[in-house]
């Protein structure tokens, strides 16, 4: 894939025996969390398609979509512009210069130049600059009749990454969709059925959906769904049955998803991890990765992106102080360009809230050619990074809506803990006793996480003090230092303040030339063998004028005369620590964001689910 953008576009279809505009307009409400900037929908009434399109939101596109008439069939679009500026124009749907097909798209056709030369060739009038209108375009040059055979056709002449909505006049009652590197999903409901690019854009209709793989193509009428492959023979498929509610896709109460979703990690890491331990111990029966396989190990790659990447250090050092084993860990887009040292003696962790990152699937592919097993850790069933990997681990998150990950993050490292236990008892790298131990202590933390969500109040007036910092630094050693990392992006991608992640012993090697009067210092010093040498670091930035403050677990009494603000969080085992010491500043991120009056579940520039390079 050529391309850098962010495929943040949502696509919804529906058709049924009711109102097509309703359904529409509510599943794209429920896409608005991707991010977008214009939107629209196509409905087809007597034998005509009426387009309504808005470059504001959909409140204002529900507010055009005329009341004098309703059809049972139509699709919608949020579109988040690459080709061609924000405007009514590019704005999907798109329609066939005939009139005939509309088009929803989401991901890029690279080859669209060439394939827009020759339809003008052929008398085509484009009214966009997007990539999208020859799809229409093309459908309507191949249609003799056949819609399904029309769209292979088509697709079977497109380059680049799409997920495709596809309704014609001459088939009043029929959805096509189609797919390639970019999600698309069938939802399937009664007399009526569904596609969407978003489960949670289903859930209220459905529990009921269909993942479509790459190059698989669905014909859909109210009664009947039809997978066929790319060359035209049905294929089977099962459809997953989501146990997400429709509150766990809305706000219930807060005034952002962000908040709702943090409140929520108690219950979130409760669910990941109490059906995993039986007698004292995890257990992993669904996976395939056994004693033998295990033992031939020689190193662990852990690939991701982003905050799932900041979970995989976490785990890095929990997995490398039980297993013995090394751990290499990348961003994934660094690892499929690098030429890693990956073979079959390599267990390549992967770990994605989404399950579409196209870096991470792209790594995960490349881990998989070059021999390694793939044990991924994903939250969305039967998203493509769990089906492309040996083994999947699923988190038990529910749908996360904000673009800032919380929730998923969390449940995330529980995973990687239970599952580093899990192994080290099989490789008998670690005393039974102290994984047992381990495990009670994991058993615990969703408590513990509720007394770190008590804080809030406190953590909302350091938040206040720090709305106006130009600068904020966070700082720590082992698993602190990975934490670090996570509090930092989560301040700087919504609050928008400048903020680093340093290991603390690195400090004196440039960045401590930043610190000056008043600078706010966040000193993560949990993980109590590297306190002593955290001490000193605290000392350093006070005495360059830093405004410190510690976070400790609440054993610890002696840094309140050290720092200038001490946040306490729970005792528990040292391995442990990133669980509860995340919450206090996924807060305070919160609260600096909403002080500087960001828009928290939607920051600038930034997309909740990546899923083209
Ligand atoms: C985006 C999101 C991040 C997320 C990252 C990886 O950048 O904004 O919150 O951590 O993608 O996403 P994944 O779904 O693979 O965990």
């Amino acid at each position: 894939m050529k391309g850098l953008f962010y495929d943040m576009c949502g696509i919804i279809g529906f058709t049924g025996k009711t109102s097509a505009s309703k359904m529409l307009l509510d599943g794209l409400e429920k896409l608005e969390y991707r991010g977008y900037d214009s939107a629209g929908v196509a409905l087809l009434c007597d034998g005509e398609f009426s387009v309504f399109k808005t470059v504001s939101r959909i409140k204002d596109l529900r507010g055009t979509v005329s009341n004098d008439f309703d059809s049972n069939i139509g699709i919608g679009h949020t579109r988040w512009a690459t080709h061609g500026a924000p405007s009514l124009e590019n704005a999907h749907p798109h329609i066939s210069c005939d009139k005939k097909i509309s088009v929803v798209h989401n991901g890029i056709i690279e080859n669209y130049l060439q394939l827009r030369k020759e339809l003008e060739g052929d008398g085509v009038v484009f009214k966009s600059e997007t990539d999208t209108e020859v799809i229409p375009n093309l459908i309507a040059k191949y249609y003799d009749g056949d819609l399904f055979d029309a769209v292979l056709k088509t697709v079977n002449r497109l380059k680049g990454a799409y997920a495709l909505g596809v309704i014609s006049t001459q088939h009043p009652d029929t959805l096509i969709a189609v797919k390639k590197f970019s999600p698309l999903i069938v939802g399937l409901g009664e007399n009526e059925n569904y596609i969407a690019s978003d489960i949670t854009a289903l859930v209220s209709r459905t529990k009921k959906a269909i993942y479509l793989d790459d190059d698989e193509l669905a014909v859909i009428t109210p009664q009947n769904v039809k997978i066929y492959n790319s060359k035209g023979v049905t294929v089977n498929k099962k459809p997953t049955v989501i146990d997400w509610d429709i509150t766990s896709a809305e706000k219930g109460g807060y005034a952002h998803f962000m908040m709702k979703e943090i409140m929520e990690q108690p219950k979130a890491v409760r669910e990941t991890v109490q059906h995993r331990i039986k007698d004292g111990m995890p257990f992993f029966d669904e996976i395939k990765l056994n004693a033998q396989k295990l033992k031939s190990i020689d190193k662990i790659s852990i690939v991701a992106c982003g905050s799932a990447y900041h979970a995989g250090m976490v785990g890095k050092y929990v997995l490398e102080q039980l297993l013995k084993i090394p751990v290499e860990i990348d961003v994934a887009s660094e690892f499929r360009y690098r030429n890693p040292i990956v073979n079959e003696k390599t267990l390549a962790v992967v770990i994605s809230q989404s399950g579409e990152t196209a870096d991470t699937l792209a790594a995960l592919r490349k881990a998989k050619k070059c021999g390694a097993y793939t044990l991924s850790v994903v939250n969305v069933v039967g998203s493509s990074i769990a089906n492309a990997s040996d083994d999947v681990l699923y988190t038990m998150a529910g749908p996360e809506i904000a673009v800032a990950t919380t929730k998923g993050y969390s449940t995330q490292i529980a995973l990687l803990y239970l599952f580093a236990v899990w192994a080290a008892d099989i490789l008998k790298t670690a005393e039974l006793k102290e994984l047992k131990e381990i495990t009670v202590q994991i058993s615990a933390l969703p408590s513990k996480i509720e007394a770190c969500l008590e804080q809030k109040d406190k953590i909302s007036k350091m938040a206040k003090r720090s709305a106006e910092a130009q600068s904020i630094f966070f700082i720590g050693r082992n698993i602190d230092y990975a934490v670090s990392l996570e509090a930092s992006l989560k301040l700087k991608e919504i609050s928008y303040i400048h903020s680093e992640a340093y290991a603390a012993g690195e400090l004196k090697h440039g960045t401590i030339s930043l610190i000056e009067n008043g600078t706010p210092v966040m000193a993560l010093s949990c993980y109590e063998p590297l306190l002593e040498k955290m001490m000193s670091n605290i000392k350093e930035v006070k005495a360059r004028g830093a405004f410190v403050v510690a976070c400790v677990d609440q054993s610890n009494k002696n840094m309140v005369t050290e720092a200038d603000s001490v946040i306490f969080v729970p005792k528990t085992h040292n391995l442990l620590y990133a669980s509860l010491e995340v919450i206090p500043f996924q807060l305070y991120a919160y609260y600096v964001a909403v002080y500087k009056n960001c828009d928290v579940d939607k920051p600038r520039n930034l997309a909740k689910s990546v899923t083209v390079e």
